[in-house]
């Protein structure tokens, strides 16, 4: 049995990865409005790969007897005022589900959780390439500026991977 005092921050964990992929989405979509399709490409992995992160959670504590509850899903609101922007906030983003997860792990280590702990090692991992990630996508925007269109060339290349955690 997991402590109720983790199974709540995983539950909302669901929802924070599910607002991720909403985000992101937004994000392609400004991008698609800008006929930047790569960099839209790129965001609608990005919220893919988050639903499936969604999934891990519920999956995780649906295989330790939890009952799910699914909440509402803020809607992004974000207006972006130049195609930097959301580069920018991706990565506050990022960071803000970094201490998200690293709060919950805290939770389980208190608990001597050790199960969740070893659960959310994925995702301590998960984080740190996600963070680098978007580092990598701002700085590549400043280095490029004046090849906006060769970076968005780049962009349209990635490919969707699922997660590759596995779960019973
Ligand atoms: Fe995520
Ligand atoms: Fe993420």
């Amino acid at each position: 049995m997991l402590k109720d005092t983790v199974t709540k921050l995983l539950n909302e964990q669901i929802n924070k990865e599910m607002f991720s992929a909403y985000l992101y989405l937004d994000m392609a979509n400004y991008y698609t409005t800008l006929n930047l399709d790569g960099f839209a490409n790129w965001f609608k992995i990005q919220a893919k790969e988050e639903m499936d992160h969604a999934m891990i959670f519920m999956t995780y504590l649906q295989n330790n007897d939890f009952p799910v509850v699914l909440e509402a899903i803020e809607k992004p609101t974000r207006l972006y005022k130049d195609p930097r922007q959301p580069l920018e906030e991706a990565l506050k983003h990022e960071q803000f589900v970094t201490a998200s997860i690293h709060a919950i792990y805290a939770e389980a280590m208190e608990g001597k959780d050790y199960r969740t702990m070893e659960f959310l090692h994925w995702f301590i991992k998960e984080q740190g390439e996600e963070e680098k990630n978007a580092t990598d996508l701002i700085a590549k925007y400043d280095l490029g500026y004046k090849n906006l269109l060769m970076i968005d060339h780049d962009l349209a290349k990635r490919e969707y991977h699922p997660a590759d955690y596995e779960l019973d």
